[in-house]
């Protein structure tokens, strides 16, 4: 079975962009194979700085993935820090890695533009999420578009090891998430926590209805029929009903007669509704820290396992011991 692992920045609260561009597709891949997925917390240091937020949006990263429905039974779910020998392999790894590479990465300059702090860690995250993939054997590596240039760092890096040591890693195959994908945030633009048009997933109901009967939308008359291209009601209501409403809303938009505020009601109640199951989920586990905590550590022991294989043949290639 091919081992598909993939990384969670553990920073802020989930919404429904987050929800449908990574976390139900990658929930989906538990059907396909064997699913390694971590809290990213070591790479969240390079933007983190408080331990109290750092703790809290780990943990609510793990609230989030189990309440979502990933399978623990299934699903190796750990943070990242639970196996601390990936920042070894990132050393060893960084013996092998050009500084003409990370001089070009995307993600660093854009950050530092962003106003992060222009530190090594920041630099060298391409090499960690190297470390991350390769720890663990990993055939094939779920992320969005602005990931993919570490995609190719790290199958480069890989080769480069193997080039110098002999056989030593596989070459993981980057799945790559299509824009098709991009869920529009309360604007109309992409829906980002930059952005500030979110509409959150387990926030409160009377907070979700004020969004989204703020969503922006155009003057047509109430009579009149809506414009269907590009309407962000349609979009997001695609997403949450089923294919009867959906069409029914369709067909109302283009014989006119009902006004928006019908339209973003009927959407908030369909968030709402398709949310419930996992939003009881959640308070769930939310009154059961322990078991969330026994999760993470059990999957940590099994991620170690691998980790300890595929470290022993780095040490035996580069001479350490
Ligand atoms: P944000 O833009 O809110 O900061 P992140 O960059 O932390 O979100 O994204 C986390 C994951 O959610 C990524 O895999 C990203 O591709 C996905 N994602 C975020 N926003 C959207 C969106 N509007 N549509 C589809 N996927 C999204
Ligand atoms: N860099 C990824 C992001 O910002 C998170 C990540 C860290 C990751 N390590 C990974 C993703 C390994 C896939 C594989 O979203």
């Amino acid at each position: 079975m091919k081992r598909i692992l993939s990384g969670i920045q553990p920073s802020g609260t989930l919404h429904l962009g987050n929800y449908f561009g990574m976390m139900k597709p990658a929930i989906a891949l538990q059907e396909v194979g064997e699913c390694f997925y971590f809290i990213a917390d070591y790479h969240a240091l390079t933007s983190v700085h408080d331990a109290t937020e750092l703790r809290d949006n780990a943990r609510d990263v793990a609230l989030d993935f189990l309440a979502c429905g990933l399978d623990p039974a299934r699903s190796c779910f750990f943070r990242q820090s639970d196996v601390p020998e990936v920042t070894e392999l990132a050393w060893i790894l960084s013996t092998v890695t050009p500084m003409g590479m990370l001089e070009r990465a995307h993600s660093y300059k854009d950050k530092v533009a962003r106003g992060l702090e222009a530190t090594h860690a920041l630099f060298a995250y391409p090499v960690l999420m190297a470390a991350d993939i390769l720890l663990y054997d990993s055939d094939c590596v779920p992320v969005g578009k602005d990931q993919k240039q570490h995609l190719e760092m790290t199958r480069d890096i890989a080769q480069k090891f193997n080039d110098r040591y002999g056989e030593t890693f596989k070459l993981p195959e980057p799945l790559i998430g299509d824009e098709t994908g991009t869920v529009p945030g309360t604007d109309g633009q992409k829906m980002s926590k930059s952005y500030g048009n979110t509409l959150e997933i387990f926030g409160s109901e009377k907070a979700l209805r004020k969004k989204v009967m703020a969503l922006v939308t155009d003057s047509t008359p109430i009579e009149s029929p809506k414009p269907m291209e590009n309407s962000t009601v349609l979009a997001l209501y695609r997403l949450v009903a089923d294919d009867a409403d959906f069409a029914r809303m369709e067909a109302e938009f283009r014989g006119g007669g009902f006004g928006y505020g019908e339209f973003k009601q009927r959407l908030f109640e369909a968030i709402w509704e398709i949310f419930a199951p996992m939003r009881a989920k959640r308070a769930e586990l939310e009154r059961e820290p322990s078991y969330v905590e026994f999760v993470l550590r059990k999957s940590a022991d099994r991620a170690k396992r691998v980790a300890d294989g595929v470290l022993a043949r780095v040490r035996e290639a580069v001479g350490l011991r």
